[in-house]
């Protein structure tokens, strides 16, 4: 295997709250979608090896904007408020998913979306509809079961088994274990980047 992808530098360059202030660079996108609180903002601290730079919480409802993060000037991770949380600012709230969606049906760059779930609990109703969307538009996705440090390997094969049939997962997509506590998953989420990457060249 090719070594892994070295991050030289990862900083957030934009917060977006509308169309107008996304970047105009062109340069290949990764959209993290999930459920508030299932550890999006973690995952991009994890990929990028800082421990602090998204900014997380353990209360849901921490990341309000889109934030597009610059890495290694080649590349952006994108940051997004999760979904299925009550929050008190409703008509923000159903701002930023109108958004999401927009973005979701349209921006080109877009290489491929991690859909972060739960890998401990039964995806909820928002997570299949957001699957489920995901599907309708033929938006690439790979499937992230994340938390997976607090599951223990007995349960593995039920997890996936419960997972897989409540998403009705396609068999061309691809799941990746991941844990933000102890790197998991890091490294093959790295080189599926590193391979999506060369693709578009
Ligand atoms: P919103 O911005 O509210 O949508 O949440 P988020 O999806 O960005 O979640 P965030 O990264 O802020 O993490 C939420 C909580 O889950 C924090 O307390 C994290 O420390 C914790 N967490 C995230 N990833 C993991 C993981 O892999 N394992 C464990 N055990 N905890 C995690
Ligand atoms: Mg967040």
């Amino acid at each position: 295997m090719a070594n892994l992808m070295k991050i030289n530098n990862a900083f957030l360059k934009i917060l977006a709250t509308r169309i107008s202030q996304y970047p105009t660079d062109e340069l290949p996108e990764f959209l993290l979608v999930g459920r508030s609180n299932v550890g999006k903002s973690s995952f991009i601290n994890t990929l990028i090896g800082q421990k602090n730079l998204a900014r997380t919480s353990s209360t849901p409802g921490k990341t309000q904007t889109l934030n597009f993060y610059l890495v290694n000037n080649a590349f952006y991770l994108v940051d997004v408020p999760g979904y299925g949380y009550a929050s008190i600012n409703r008509d923000m709230q159903k701002k930023m998913g109108l958004l999401i969606e927009e973005y979701l049906e349209n921006r080109k760059q877009l290489k491929r979306v991690f859909m972060i779930i739960d890998f401990r609990i039964k995806p909820t109703e928002d997570d299949i509809l957001m699957y489920q969307f995901l599907k309708y538009y033929d938006i690439p996705v790979t499937i992230i079961l994340n938390k997976c440090d607090k599951v223990g390997s007995s349960k593995y094969d039920k997890n996936f088994k419960v997972i897989k049939e409540n998403l009705d997962i396609s068999k061309d997509d691809n799941m990746i274990m991941f844990s933000s506590l102890n790197k998991k998953g890091r490294d093959e989420v790295l080189n599926l980047i590193e391979t999506l990457l060369v693709e578009t060249i």
